[in-house]
């Protein structure tokens, strides 16, 4: 019977299908697949992105030499009371947008109350040492080291520096009057304009509490800059470094800590996007 029936339809599918009016059925209904598939697809690439991303950060598939250690166990001060965050690390903090993450501003404020002589190398927009500011004691003093919009031809890239590193250390440069400007703190900021490879860091040696090295990624940079302000940190000092991201996101960051973690006692605060070394 079913037979038959087949028989029955054979001719009937093959008229359908020759009339034109059936053909343009499927047709619609593959276009729409289509667009459906291609969106899908697009999501599809878009999450994955991201957890690769995660992946990469909780160093499943790479490897990221320097170890992770949560923030009370570099500093004691972070170490949470019974019903909350230790009191030790209230700060004055404002969210929102910015180079540093929430969890990263609150570490280098947190320092930054004790310290009364702060290092930051690469202003940016200055927010984040607005807020330095805004923390340190009343007599602290803020040295903020950057390469204005007009110094881009002291720029000098080293053989073994990542052209997308060179890229944004240049596009980055672009502020000359920052977050902090006309504000009551404004008086507690040096804002120093140079080139960090062509700084001269003799006037600071010894003295710094706390070192913040943001300034061009590029690795000859991250290392003439890891290099000065070595020197620079007094005994006791804590020096953060920003953006070690992995080895695709920040190469040069990646590349110069990994290579340092071999002669210091580097931690990567887990987290968070910062490598911290205290001087003994
Ligand atoms: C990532 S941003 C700094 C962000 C800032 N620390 C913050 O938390 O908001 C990098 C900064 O480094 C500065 N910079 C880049 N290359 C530099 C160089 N060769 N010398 C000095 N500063 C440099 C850029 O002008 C930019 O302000």
């Amino acid at each position: 019977m079913f037979l038959n029936y087949l028989n029955f339809l054979k001719p009937c599918i093959l008229r359908s299908l020759i009339s034109r009016k059936v053909w343009k059925l499927p047709r619609v209904i593959l276009i729409t697949l289509n667009i459906v598939l291609s969106v899908a697809v697009f999501f599809l690439c878009k999450s994955l992105n991201r957890y690769q991303e995660s992946f990469r950060q909780t160093s499943l598939l790479r490897n990221w030499p320097i170890p992770k250690v949560e923030i009370e166990q570099f500093d004691a001060r972070f170490m949470p009371e019974a019903q909350g965050p230790s009191k030790a690390t209230e700060i004055v903090f404002i969210g929102g947008q910015g180079s540093v993450s929430d969890m990263e501003a609150w570490i280098l404020c947190t320092f930054a109350k004790s310290s009364l002589n702060v290092f930051e190398f690469g202003t940016f927009a200055g927010k984040t040492t607005y807020l330095l500011a805004k923390n340190a004691p009343k007599k602290g003093k803020i040295f903020t080291l950057t390469l204005a919009p007009e110094g881009h031809s002291a720029y000098k890239a080293s053989k073994g520096d990542n052209a997308k590193d060179t890229k944004s250390a240049l596009h980055e440069s672009i502020f000359n009057t920052f977050y902090y400007t006309n504000t009551p703190v404004a008086s507690k900021i040096t804002q120093l304009f140079a080139d960090s490879k062509l700084f001269d860091e003799s006037p600071y040696v010894g003295k710094m509490d706390l070192i913040f090295i943001d300034g061009s990624h590029a690795h000859s940079y991250v290392e003439s800059d890891t290099q000065k302000a070595l020197k620079m940190l007094k005994p006791g000092g804590v020096i953060f470094w920003h953006d070690y991201r992995g080895p695709n996101r920040v190469p040069g960051v990646f590349q110069t800590l990994n290579k340092l973690q071999k002669d210091l006692n580097l931690v990567h605060i887990a987290g968070t996007n910062l490598v911290a070394y205290k001087k003994p």
